[in-house]
């Protein structure tokens, strides 16, 4: 029997990957416009750095980890997410040394072991920004305008920006008593889950699915109402600087992350086009979270988007690539100028295919009609002994003799033959 993938491991094959690739190029394209790098992380990293940084009493951390001892006995995790690693990297490289301000991009894989279905898998890739080293709130509005302007390249009209505040070290203690006392009455109705979660981590129930969850946090109290003065004052500037370059957001009081990370602003990247999986890209900043893994005290902001998210969203786009020209050739001779003429021209930078078999013209003009080619040229005997031969433009249908060279062909693709 012939073995399969694991479940929740996709193969992402040629179709696909020219998404995957237009996805990519246009993160880089935009990020590199706001400043960022790339930084490229290793994909294993010490258990202990995800349990210290995303939080013991996130699922991630409780249920999802790829975690295992290497034959050295060290404990060991696949990457879940990708700003912790980042941030290890920055702190252990001192890049704050010079400049506390780092502006880091990264793409790749990452590993929860999640129930697998549509829009969610147990590998699955992020393409993540993060900037640290500034606390001022034009960097919360830079970041999801970045994010804002990366959806807009891509022509997609969805998802759309939610955002919310978190509050500090300073604020959130009050919030979660009052919203503990709140949920206190209800815990009834809450779903398992959050019951086991309501002394570790009773804002989970905002966001949580589950109808009695919902219905159980009808009319809580919002962390917005109890932010204090200075983390007040972070997210109207924030919303300011927003409205200052027309950056569509809404607020989402609701919207608690699931990683222990975050302080102050909170978001996510919202559609409705992905049933359940509704985040197509979320983050916020983390002003703690650096010197929790034994860093200075810097702050930092960012998000991940996930890519096979954006991928599904972009589903209706054609991306298949087209050559520029396929070469139909007919007996061994031909066959030969055929080939010489494709390595010449695809020197010259064109993608040229031909048939590499030199089978019946009909059997060649079917594939030139698969490949779509942008033009075609037919070599038989008389062609080679005059030394030209007809180039068609498949999409205008006009034709002119081409002299059987690398540059005049060149000259006539590109004269617009
Ligand atoms: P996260 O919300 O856990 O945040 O993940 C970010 C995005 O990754 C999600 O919005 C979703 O698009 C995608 N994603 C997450 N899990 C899966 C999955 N199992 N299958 C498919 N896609 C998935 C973080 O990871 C933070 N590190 C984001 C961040 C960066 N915050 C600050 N900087």
């Amino acid at each position: 029997m012939a073995i399969t993938g694991i479940k929740g491991f996709n193969d992402i094959l040629p179709g696909e990957v020219e998404k995957w690739q237009h996805i990519e190029a246009t993160a880089r394209r935009v990020f590199e416009l706001y400043g960022l790098s790339e930084i490229r992380i290793p994909i294993l990293e010490k258990t202990e750095l995800f349990c210290r940084s995303i939080g013991d009493a996130t699922d991630i951390v409780e249920k999802e980890m790829y975690s295992f001892e290497d034959k050295g006995g060290n404990k060991v995790t696949m990457r879940p997410e990708g700003t912790a690693s980042v941030m290890r990297a920055y702190v252990e490289h001192k890049m704050h040394a010079l400049d506390p301000v780092a502006r880091l991009y990264y793409m790749g894989p990452m590993f929860r072991y999640e129930r697998p279905q549509k829009g969610r898998y147990r590998q699955f890739h992020q393409i993540g920004a993060e900037i640290t080293g500034v606390a001022a709130p034009t960097v919360d509005a830079q970041v999801l305008t970045m994010l804002t302007h990366f959806f807009q390249e891509l022509g997609l009209t969805e998802p759309s920006l939610q955002i919310n505040s978190l509050g500090c070290p300073c604020c959130r203690p009050a919030y979660r008593e009052a919203l503990k006392k709140f949920l206190l009455d209800r815990i009834d109705k809450l779903c398992d889950d959050c019951k086991r979660r309501y002394e570790t981590n009773p804002l989970r129930a905002l966001d949580c699915k589950s109808a009695g969850c919902q219905e159980a946090t009808q009319g809580a109290p919002s962390m917005l109402d109890h932010l204090c003065a200075e983390c007040g004052d972070h997210f109207d500037k924030t919303r300011k600087h927003l409205e200052l370059v027309g950056t569509p957001y809404s607020i989402n009081q609701r919207m608690v992350r699931g990683l222990d990370y975050y302080t102050r602003t909170t978001f996510e990247m919202v559609t409705t086009m992905l049933g359940a999986q509704s985040a197509v890209a979320a983050g916020g900043r983390y002003d703690g979270l650096i010197s929790s893994i034994g860093g200075p005290q810097i702050p930092g902001i960012g998000f991940a988007m996930g890519v096979e998210r954006v991928a599904l969203l972009l589903a209706e786009k054609d991306f298949s690539r087209r050559p520029d020209l396929f070469i139909a050739a007919l007996g061994d001779e031909a066959h030969a100028e055929a080939f010489r003429l494709m390595s010449a021209l695809q020197r010259l930078g064109f993608a040229v295919e031909i048939d590499y078999e030199g089978k019946s013209l009909k059997s060649q003009m079917r594939r030139a009609d698969k490949f779509n080619s942008r033009f075609t040229l037919i070599i038989g005997g008389d062609e080679l002994a005059r030394g030209t031969a007809p180039l068609k433009n498949m999409d205008g249908g006009t034709q002119v003799e081409a002299a059987l060279d690398a540059a005049s062909i060149q000259a006539a693709m590109t004269g617009g033959a």
